[in-house]
């Protein structure tokens, strides 16, 4: 610890505006800081979409899910009157599955009951499907300008330094919400709240904080003391148990591949997958099809949040007449591979002599 009676002076909000009037990343969800600051807001339907997408996904990952959700569906009617499927597919890769099946709840709900309209309070818009409370304090300040404080692991990790607030986490997340709401400004609290988050993407980054450039330098008491890039500490973190689950993919002759729609709920639920058991806690299985069946020589691994999956292919080819129990074989003309969630799509892609199947398989 270096210095550590060195005087900080008191945060303030508005050194950190006028730091994002100079810094704010262009994103496509945002208003810029020159409009932003003469008092327009931005579409609600955009900033809803964004923030969902956000929860547990980066920035970097996505930009190019909303170019292509807000080129399809510009409004939320649109989206609401979307096909399910067809929503899931375009939301395939960006994980967290339940995500897509509430943001169409919503979507529908909004259109249908609220005439087409977001609520412009924290505690209304917190009733709608899948709006937490982080999601509904984004919305209210981003789109509607309401003083909500948004503490996401960003917001935590700047409080956490600006504040040495030494605790580990999770315990000590009352006290960086509190730091974070004594700092929320009653105006401007939207590009408030994204200029902490920016702070925490491009400055006060998680292993190395740039401070030399940081607005709030003189301000903040784990930089004066030497211990910035510690904070947050945490508690040790559980190791994660391995599970280990099993896939069959059944291929016809002419290229058709046999997948399912998994249940609405559950792991991957709603999406397109092979049949298997074991990865998602079912139990056993019997083979769908009888056959020859070999397993493949790969082991596909994945990690969810709960658990790293390791996972064996049975690989099986048929006739074209096959006919399935259960599932539907999908004709290459038909089927993407872009429209497989991510554990899914790494099934496909080791599957042998894709070569065979030509280029329908984008
Ligand atoms: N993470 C969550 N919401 C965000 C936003 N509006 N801007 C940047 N990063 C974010």
């Amino acid at each position: 610890m270096r210095d550590n009676a060195r005087i900080v002076q008191r945060p303030d909000s508005a050194d950190l505006l006028a730091w994002y009037d100079r810094n704010a990343r262009e994103l496509p969800w945002r208003v810029p800081p020159a409009a932003s600051r003469a008092g327009v807001l931005p579409d609600p339907y955009r900033v809803w979409l964004s923030e969902v997408m956000l929860q547990q996904t980066s920035v970097a990952a996505v930009i190019g899910y909303f170019e292509d959700f807000t080129s399809r569906w510009p409004r939320i009617e649109a989206l609401a009157a979307a096909d399910d499927a067809e929503v899931m597919a375009a939301w395939a890769g960006l994980g967290y599955y339940a995500r897509a099946r509430n943001l169409l709840r919503c979507a529908r709900k909004v259109s249908d009951e609220f005439g087409g309209v977001f609520p412009d309070q924290a505690d209304a818009l917190q009733k709608l499907p899948g709006i937490g409370p982080y999601t509904a304090a984004a919305i209210a300040a981003i789109a509607f300008g309401r003083a909500e404080t948004v503490v996401d692991g960003n917001v935590e990790r700047v409080m956490a330094r600006l504040f040495a607030l030494t605790d580990p986490l999770p315990g000590v997340k009352p006290s960086l919400r509190r730091a974070a709401a004594a700092l929320t400004p009653a105006k401007r609290a939207g590009d408030h709240a994204q200029a902490v988050m920016d702070l925490g993407a491009t400055i006060c980054k998680v292993g190395s904080p740039r401070c030399g450039v940081c607005p709030w330098r003189g301000a903040c008491r784990s930089e004066a003391m030497g211990i910035a890039s510690e904070l947050p500490r945490r508690m040790p973190k559980t190791k994660k148990p391995v599970r280990n689950g099993v896939v069959f993919v059944v291929r016809r002759t002419d290229g058709g591949l046999l997948l399912e729609r998994r249940p609405a709920r559950g792991l991957l639920g709603g999406m397109l997958g092979w049949p298997g058991y074991g990865w998602d806690g079912t139990d056993h299985l019997p083979v769908p099809i009888a056959g020859d069946w070999r397993v493949l020589p790969v082991e596909i691994r994945h990690s969810f949040t709960h658990f790293h999956l390791r996972l064996e292919i049975r690989f099986l080819e048929v006739s074209a007449d096959c006919r399935p129990q259960s599932g539907q074989f999908i004709a290459p003309r038909e089927f993407r591979a872009v429209d497989l969630p991510t554990l899914m799509r790494k099934v496909y892609d080791v599957l042998p002599d894709r070569q065979l199947e030509g280029a329908w398989f984008g």
